[in-house]
């Protein structure tokens, strides 16, 4: 087996890190190994210990390493938490005599839409949206084309730099060299959508402490952003209320839970035995209604968070939920009808493998992280998601992790 198409995806979680190994072939990944272990030492997408992290990255890392029959070094890893976006234009004049325009022409307008002030974030993402030749808009691929002036739109995805060097640092503890990263939204929406998908899909990671999300149109990202909620939040309102552990709660949550009410039966169920030493009914109907409202307020607090960011919600054709919270029994309908748009839950597509887990949202990002980088990168600057040289590959490479470790 050639070595060169084995990818190895990290996604470290909320409430769980995930470990993939795939063989990539050609539009298709084959799953040779999955691990997931619990995740103590992270909070809404923010490491908050991280001995506990390192403990469940090589928990996690050791299962898919046996299931797998491999071992590894290199990874590509999630950038969790903060995510900040701006949708940015950039001019380059050609002043060749022939006026064709080539790469360097190309790589010259992006340079400048890129050259802003970001403060103490560093770039992850640059996505060119479309271009502008003179009076010629709409621009997909303007090399080889004629013109004075070139014009470039493109979407710039910046994490805090302190963010970056925190996981950088954890995962090379835990004795991995991290190789390309990605924001969760980015990799869950590579591993759910189909290409004429980003045609106009908003895409909602639901975790357990964070919602990544990702809005595209006409092909490419727009819209770059995280909510600090998620389904943690559905299982401390159940562990108020019925006065459980948050393990129980969650238990139940999974079990039991919906957020629509009238998706479930109003009658006593018997209670299982986790929960016995904690309450003595249990009743769908209630969970459901104590579920409902913090669904609903989460859902418009996501709305919100997209008007805040100058997109209407129902301006996308429709939404797509994945990450562990999408499988919430009712959340896509209560979606439907807060956001007004058509939902639907997202599951990796394109990928093979012996696991049921591979039909799993929650393993949509760790699968995601597996599919590296792809065309809408700009030829020669791939470097913008890579953290560290290639093993074995000669490129030209950014020097993100110097920049930020010293
Ligand atoms: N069947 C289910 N019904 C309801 N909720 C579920 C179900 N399965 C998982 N969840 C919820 O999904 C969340 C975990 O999702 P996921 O594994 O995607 O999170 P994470 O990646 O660890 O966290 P984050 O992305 O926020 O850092 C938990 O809140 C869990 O309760
Ligand atoms: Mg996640």
């Amino acid at each position: 087996m050639g070595e060169d198409n084995i990818i190895v995806g990290i996604d470290i979680g909320s409430s769980k890190t995930s470990v993939a190994i795939v063989q990539r072939d050609l539009n298709e990944l084959l799953i040779l190994g999955l691990g997931s272990a619990p995740n103590d030492g992270m909070n809404k997408g923010t490491i908050v210990n991280i001995d506990q992290t390192i403990k469940s990255i090589k928990q996690a890392a050791q299962e898919a390493t046996l299931m797998a029959g491999l071992e590894f070094n290199q990874v590509n890893i999630n950038l969790p938490g903060e995510v900040f976006f701006e949708n940015s234009q950039g001019i380059a004049a050609i002043s060749r005599k022939d006026r064709e325009v080539r790469e360097e022409d190309v790589n010259r307008a992006i340079e400048q839409a890129k050259s802003r002030d970001i403060g103490n974030r560093s770039i992850v993402h640059v996505f060119p949206q479309y271009y502008k030749l003179d009076d010629y808009s709409n621009i997909k691929n303007p090399i080889g084309m004629s013109g004075f002036r070139l014009e470039c739109s493109i979407h710039i995805v910046t994490v805090p730099k302190i963010n970056i060097s925190n996981i950088v640092r954890t995962v090379t503890k835990a004795g991995f060299k991290p190789y390309q990263g990605f924001v969760n939204s980015y990799a869950s929406s590579r591993a759910v959508l189909e290409e004429e998908d980003k045609e106009g899909a908003i895409v909602l990671d639901i975790g357990a402490g964070t919602i990544d999300i990702m809005g595209f149109k006409d092909g490419y990202p727009v819209l770059s952003s995280v909510v600090a909620l998620g389904g943690s939040n559905l299982t401390k309102d159940l562990h108020k209320c019925l006065g459980t552990t948050f393990s129980t709660a969650e238990k139940i949550k999974i079990k039991y839970g919906s957020v629509v009410p009238d998706m479930v039966t109003d009658e006593n169920i018997e209670v299982p035995s986790y929960a016995k030493h904690g309450i003595d009914k249990l009743n769908k109907k209630e969970i459901a209604r104590i579920l409902e409202p913090r669904a609903i307020e989460i859902l418009e607090i996501v709305k919100k968070n997209i008007k805040d960011r100058g997109f209407d919600i129902e301006k996308f054709s429709f939404c797509v939920l994945t990450g562990g919270g999408a499988k919430t029994k009712g959340i896509a309908k209560l979606a439907q009808k807060i956001f007004g748009i058509p939902v639907r839950v997202g599951y990796p597509i394109n990928v093979k493998g012996v696991v049921d887990e591979i039909n799993d949202p929650a393993y949509s990002c760790v699968i995601g992280l597996c599919l590296g980088d792809e065309v809408t990168f700009t030829s020669d600057k791939k470097e913008d998601a890579i953290l560290a040289e290639k093993d074995s590959v000669i490129r030209k490479i950014g020097n993100i992790i110097k920049d930020i470790l010293g």
